[in-house]
């Protein structure tokens, strides 16, 4: 069996080590493609594999068609859509992600974020302090949880709201459960999102739900770029100087972004919440271990296109 690692942005030398100690000791060959750039490489490189562990890394029809042998893709992380499912299951193609693996590290980087952005980027000005202030949490799964339990450290005043999760899971926490996104944003002084990209969610932070914010209020987004209307939180943000937009998946605007909001706003370059040695070590051996799993013993734990 013959298992591609295929990643633009490749993990640690460590996770890869990780991930090939299991990938042979299962008696399989692992193949790695880094920083592939274009397509037609990742194209080239999944003709004979059986299986593919990715990232961020887009699996489409194409791909798929592209790889006749393929039995099992592992999105080494929590965000799937970057899979086409339908076209998988078309190919009979089981899809996995690995969840829970990678959420410290997002965590992290959303609270760096959030320093960042209430210290007023670090330009030597007086900023305000995190603890006593309202978080609310746009989402309480894997990273929310860990948001949360950081956020107990801060001594901040937590709230959350999930469609779904019930609101004694996220209050046997600790965390006051809000009943719509629209009262989360009116309470809370702070806002960091983890809703996946779906039908539902894409465009769905949008000026009138933002606007909710009180004064001075901060958007954290390290969960994906497609939630956030950019037009419409662009006109929020000419409409209302005080907010703040902080944010780990870059916009599609994000010229526009920082032309008109300097000093309140930020992106980094690349999608980094992930981007530690122990996410990619959790996440990475947790997929060669599902890939093995899988081939070996037919076990479907964690496939999202039952
Ligand atoms: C995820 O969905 O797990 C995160 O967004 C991390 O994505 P990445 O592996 O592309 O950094």
């Amino acid at each position: 069996m013959k298992v591609l690692v295929a990643t633009d942005k490749p993990f640690a030398k460590v996770a890869v080590d990780g991930i090939r100690k299991e990938i042979e000791a299962a008696g399989y060959e692992l193949v790695l493609l880094e920083k592939y750039g274009e397509k037609a490489k990742l194209l080239e490189a999944v003709k004979d594999v059986n299986a593919i562990i990715i990232r961020s890394d887009i699996i489409d029809a194409e791909v798929l068609d592209a790889a006749k042998e393929l039995k099992i893709v592992v999105r080494a992380g929590a965000g799937y859509d970057n899979v086409d499912l339908a076209a998988a299951t078309a190919h009979n193609v089981c899809v996995m992600n690995t969840p829970g693996q990678n959420s410290n590290a997002v965590a992290e980087l959303a609270f760096g974020m959030m320093v960042m952005a209430v210290r007023n980027f670090y330009n030597g000005t007086s900023g305000t302090e995190l603890m006593g202030k309202k978080l609310g949490i746009h989402a309480y799964g894997n990273v929310g949880r860990n948001v949360a339990r950081i956020a107990k450290g801060f001594g901040m005043d937590i709230y959350a709201f999930d469609a779904f999760c019930p609101k004694e899971v996220i209050e046997k926490d600790g965390v006051k459960a809000v009943s719509s996104a629209e009262e989360l944003y009116a309470a809370c002084n702070v806002v960091s999102l983890h809703i996946p990209a779906t039908a539902e969610t894409k465009n769905s932070i949008n000026y009138e739900l933002v606007n909710k914010m009180p004064k001075g209020g901060v958007l954290v987004n390290t969960a994906r770029k497609e939630v956030i209307n950019e037009a419409e939180l662009i006109k929020l943000m000419e409409d209302r100087a005080d907010l703040k937009y902080v944010t780990d998946i870059m916009p599609a605007a994000n010229a526009e972004f920082a032309e008109k909001f300097a000093g309140r706003y930020f992106s980094t370059p690349k999608k980094m919440g992930a981007q530690t040695a122990e996410a990619n070590i959790n996440a990475g051996i947790a997929a060669a271990r599902q890939i093995v799993g899988f081939l070996k013993d037919g076990c479907e734990k964690f496939k999202v296109n039952k």
